[in-house]
């Protein structure tokens, strides 16, 4: 039987990776076996493209090199560790995936959906998840939350609108597919946000 594929979605600072975490103690408390990834990365080849995307030294690259980017190593993620784990039963979670370029390359970035769908389809031969978590926070409240950008990385430097696309464009996604996509509202206690997340995936678990 194949495995069940989850990924986990949201703008910066919207507590993803904390419920990210919180998430995978809970699987090891409950015994339940998983292989976890996150993107851009999970892979020798992808952690060195990810060192590339991500470098504030490279201010040249362009949108359209960048989305590339992001599908090689969605691309050689899938191809090394995703589909293996789901072909042999195993719960795969995967913190950010491809529904991170529809928001960011083909909405914020201005690529268009076309495009980066096109360019995906190929990288991702219909791998999509079961089912994707979405903390839904807008990103000028996750930014007062987090208390500013991160210096080190240059897509924190692109700015509030550019973070207000993004959210955007993840709602326009939820509209379209309303069945995969579970949205949390993140803004009560972390206890709470994490139980919320938990009973929602329980469907899939
Ligand atoms: P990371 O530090 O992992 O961010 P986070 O903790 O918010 O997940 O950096 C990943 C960055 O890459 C993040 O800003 C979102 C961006 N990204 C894209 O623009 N497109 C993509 O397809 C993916 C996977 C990530």
């Amino acid at each position: 039987m194949k495995g069940k594929f989850i990924t986990f979605e949201g703008c910066e600072g919207s507590g993803k990776s904390t419920h990210v975490t919180l998430f995978r103690e809970y699987l090891d408390k409950n015994g339940i076996d998983y292989v976890f990834l996150r993107e851009p990365g999970g892979t020798e080849i992808s952690e060195k493209i990810r060192k590339i995307i991500l470098d504030i030294e490279n201010k040249e690259m362009t949108d359209q090199a960048e989305a590339l980017l992001y599908a090689a190593a969605r691309a050689q993620l899938i191809g090394e560790k995703i589909l293996p784990a789901i072909n042999s039963g195993k719960l795969v979670v995967v913190d950010r995936y491809v529904d991170s370029s529809f928001a960011y390359q083909a909405y914020a970035r201005g690529l268009g959906i076309d495009f980066v769908k096109k360019i995906n389809s190929f990288a991702i031969e219909n791998c999509m998840p079961d089912c994707t978590v979405f903390l839904d926070i807008s990103p000028r409240v996750a930014f007062e939350r987090k208390g500013g950008a991160d210096k080190d990385d240059r897509l924190e430097l692109s700015g509030i609108e550019f973070h207000e696309r993004v959210y955007n464009g993840y709602l326009k996604l939820i509209e379209s597919e309303p069945n995969r996509f579970v949205v949390i509202d993140p803004t009560g206690t972390k206890q709470e946000t994490h139980e919320k997340i938990v009973n929602a995936l329980k469907k899939v678990l």
